[in-house]
């Protein structure tokens, strides 16, 4: 089913544009792996991100263009990647909407869109990428939140939303062992939302932190790495990755 003869182990990154994605993109791209790179609407980044890494090492980037609503995509998403590199390694669940929902005015809109991105298009690539993943003993990663264990306020449907793809991680731990491990990483205030957040909020937030500092998205990266590369006994785990924001929440 896979091709060995590639010489590189491959990753599917989705939303791996801009921000924490493409950090995590081009952190694992040094790291070896050979990337296939999901976006939506962010062509530009998505095309400056591969022209800087062919430039590292020529074909070693793939971009798939989809909306994660489109149910009928998420199949052909893991399909494209194993055609262009007959394997596939490891699938990092990154693409999120984020917003806040107001219990009383929340649209089923809303809803959708919090629970696609979060929880539904996980799944079903993860559904996809398991036949592929298990004949290279592979692994998948899904970026969750802190907020998947207790809940932000003023946005429940995406904390729920992050606490079914948190549940998605040991539930699918079980499932795909023993040939294909499972696995979360749950960040803390790592780069600030560009709307629908007071960017005051930001130092109060690191303040009751252990570590008193935002996380930055190599910090995210690098507890991917680990996940996916280092961590062979680890598998239903998430990770936190939040300067010890948790303990004093
Ligand atoms: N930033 C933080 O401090 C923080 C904290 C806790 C957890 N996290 C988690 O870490 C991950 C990365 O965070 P981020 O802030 O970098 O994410 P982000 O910028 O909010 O979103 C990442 C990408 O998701 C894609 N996306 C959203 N909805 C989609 C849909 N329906 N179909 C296809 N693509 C969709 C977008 O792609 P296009 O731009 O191409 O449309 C977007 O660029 C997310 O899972 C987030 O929940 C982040």
């Amino acid at each position: 089913m896979t091709d060995p003869a590639h010489p590189r182990p491959v990753l599917l990154i989705t939303g791996a544009a801009r921000r924490v994605g493409s950090v995590i993109a081009r952190s694992l791209h040094a790291a070896g792996y050979d990337l296939a790179l999901h976006y939506r609407n962010s062509q530009a980044d998505m095309q400056a991100l591969c022209k800087d890494l062919e430039a590292v090492r020529a074909n070693s980037t793939c971009a798939i263009q989809a909306e994660l609503a489109d149910i009928e995509r998420l199949p052909q998403i893991v399909e494209t990647c194993v055609a262009r590199y007959g394997r596939l390694d490891g699938l990092v669940n990154n693409a999120s909407a984020f917003f806040p929902t107001e219990v009383g005015k929340t649209t089923v809109q809303q809803w959708n869109e919090l629970f696609v991105s979060n929880a539904q298009a996980p799944f079903f690539l993860a559904q996809a990428a398991a036949p592929f993943l298990k004949s290279t003993q592979g692994s998948i990663v899904s970026i969750v939140d802190i907020y998947a264990e207790r809940p932000l306020a003023r946005h429940p449907v995406y904390s729920m939303a992050k606490a079914a793809l948190a549940m998605m991680t040991l539930a699918l731990a079980r499932e795909l062992g023993p040939d294909v491990r499972v696995n979360g990483v749950a960040p803390g205030a790592i780069l600030w939302p560009e709307s629908g957040k007071p960017y005051a909020d930001q130092a109060e937030l690191v303040a009751r932190s252990a570590l008193k500092r935002t996380g930055t998205p190599e910090d995210v990266a690098s507890a991917v790495l680990f996940l996916l590369r280092d961590a062979k006994f680890t598998t239903g785990q998430i990770l936190k990755v939040d300067g010890g924001r948790a303990l004093v929440i």
